[in-house]
């Protein structure tokens, strides 16, 4: 696992608003059918809104479980929650789940390892339970960036590539979906999240180059910045 530590990525952004969270969540209902019998696994939850949110909307008799390596003070209180690497705990078959969500942090996991893991998680899927995989959009993404921001983030992205590739030799029968929501935010918002270091193509930069990269952005985007957020989200 990257030893990168990601703590504001849903604190206080378009990631964390209702308005996201709904339609996230509408999406998942559309594509698993979702009822309130379902066990349900976020791995990677962070502050747990999503599930949080989800439980409640659907009235959910179990309270869904968050796993994240971070245990953030103002986490949601809807889910339960265990601080741990995913790849130090061991998979007991005999709790099972009906829906696994992986968001946007499959990213980061060693390639060898994401093979492992899934393997586990199939075996701690009901039968008819599903796995969600969500990475950013790998071709057309819009997410605003300077030139060396862009630069990580297309090395990212090309690792995305090749664990979406590695996926689906492993489970060719996998569904491809995509989730797209608008964002509005200020330019003035924006910078603020590049300063928190949002994402973790953010996390290794100097002091001086996140400086340099918001002289870009001020330079080169309106002050609103309105852009589609895209992810590809795989279901196996
Ligand atoms: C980009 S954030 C996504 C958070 C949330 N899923 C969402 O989409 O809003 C990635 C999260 O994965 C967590 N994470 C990264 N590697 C992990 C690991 N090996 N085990 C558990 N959590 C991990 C990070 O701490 C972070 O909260």
């Amino acid at each position: 696992m990257a030893s990168t530590v990601i703590k504001n990525w849903d604190n206080k952004t378009w990631l964390s608003s209702q308005n996201y969270i709904n339609s996230f969540n509408n999406f998942l209902i559309k594509n698993t059918k979702i009822n309130s019998n379902f066990k349900i696994l976020d791995i990677g939850c962070g502050r747990g809104k999503i599930l949080g949110s989800l439980s409640s909307r659907l009235n959910l008799k179990y309270k869904p479980l968050g796993i994240d390596i971070i245990n953030h003070k103002d986490r949601d209180k809807r889910i339960n929650f265990k601080r741990v690497n995913i790849l130090d705990l061991s998979l007991r078959k005999s709790q099972k789940f009906d829906l696994i969500l992986i968001k946007q942090t499959i990213h980061l996991i060693k390639l060898s390892e994401v093979k492992k893991l899934l393997k586990s998680l199939v075996k701690i899927l009901n039968t008819k339970g599903k796995i969600l995989i969500f990475t950013l959009d790998t071709t057309n993404n819009e997410i605003p960036t300077f030139k060396l921001m862009k630069f990580k983030l297309n090395k990212s992205l090309s690792r995305d590539k090749k664990i979406l590739k590695t996926i689906t030799n492993l489970y060719p029968r996998r569904i491809k979906k995509k989730f797209i929501f608008k964002v509005k935010i200020s330019k003035k918002k924006y910078i603020e999240m590049i300063e928190s270091r949002y994402i973790s193509t953010l996390i290794p930069l100097s002091k001086k180059q996140i400086n340099q990269g918001i002289q870009e952005i001020k330079l080169s985007y309106k002050n609103q910045l309105k852009f589609k957020d895209k992810l590809n989200c795989i279901i196996l």
